[in-house]
């Protein structure tokens, strides 16, 4: 199995993967992926959901939502977390790259590093197109990572931070296959002892590679942000966003 697909892998990592920081972040970020998608009503798909960040949020305006997830333990929080809030979410477990329901949503969101996960580019390329697939013509996909330009200009072979729990993470990083690909190896410790340690890797992409794989896989325009406001994608962003119209 990829590490992906282990339920441990995101259950060990949860505490500083969503933090309460990080979950509450997500009501303000929603507001932006609407204004940058110009939605107003309709069916939103949050592809790769984990705990609901947006999902959530996203219900209790009113939104129709579908949660797509293969990670049963952030399932569960999530499901957790919308019955407390008492609002509907249609929660699936699925892999991204079998989900596909044809011409059925106004907006798909993907967030914070959610793709290219699979190993072989031609998966990656599916999930793009079931996403096209999947929109109304016309409909919206909005996709946010960090871009390769930003990880160059801040790239640290090792890198450490206190948890919001006082342990220390150290994470170490190794690019791979001439810049396609990042290796990250995370170290939790505990004064002395090391209690994890999880080894992951996934690909970078580009602006410009972005844009062309969301063309090839069928979307007629695509728009590039450097940040969910809509500031340019440039030396100072932060992030890396795709705004791409169903074909
Ligand atoms: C970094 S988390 C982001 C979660 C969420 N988008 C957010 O912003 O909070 C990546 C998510 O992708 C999910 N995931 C990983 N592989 C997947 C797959 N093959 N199909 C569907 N979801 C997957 C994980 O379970 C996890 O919830």
């Amino acid at each position: 199995m990829d590490w992906f697909e282990h339920d441990d892998f995101w259950e060990l990592t949860y505490p500083f993967m969503f933090p309460v920081t990080r979950i509450e972040k997500a009501e303000k970020d929603v507001l932006s992926v609407l204004h940058l998608s110009g939605m107003e009503t309709g069916h939103i798909l949050d592809l790769c959901c984990g705990p609901g960040r947006f999902s959530i949020p996203l219900a209790r305006m009113g939104f129709r939502v579908t949660g797509v997830d293969t990670t049963g333990f952030l399932l569960d929080i999530a499901k957790n977390r919308a019955s407390l809030e008492n609002v509907e979410v249609e929660w699936i477990k699925e892999d991204m790259r079998k989900f596909l329901r044809s011409g059925f949503y106004d907006l798909v969101m993907n967030m914070f590093t959610s793709f290219g996960y699979f190993q072989n580019h031609s998966d990656n390329m599916i999930v793009l197109a079931n996403v096209n697939k999947s929109l109304r013509q016309g409909g919206k996909f909005v996709i946010e990572m960090m871009g390769k330009e930003t990880l160059a200009s801040i790239f640290h072979p090792v890198t450490d931070e206190e948890t919001d729990e006082g342990l220390l993470l150290v994470q170490r990083h190794r690019i791979d296959d001439g810049w396609n690909r990042i290796e990250n190896d995370w170290l939790l410790i505990d004064n002395d002892r090391v209690l994890g340690r999880w080894k992951f890797s996934h690909w970078v992409y580009s602006a410009t590679e972005l844009k062309n794989m969301l063309l090839e896989a069928g979307f007629s325009n695509v728009e590039i942000y450097g940040n969910l406001e809509g500031g340019p994608y440039d030396s100072e962003s932060g992030r890396l966003i795709a705004v791409a119209t169903a074909g």
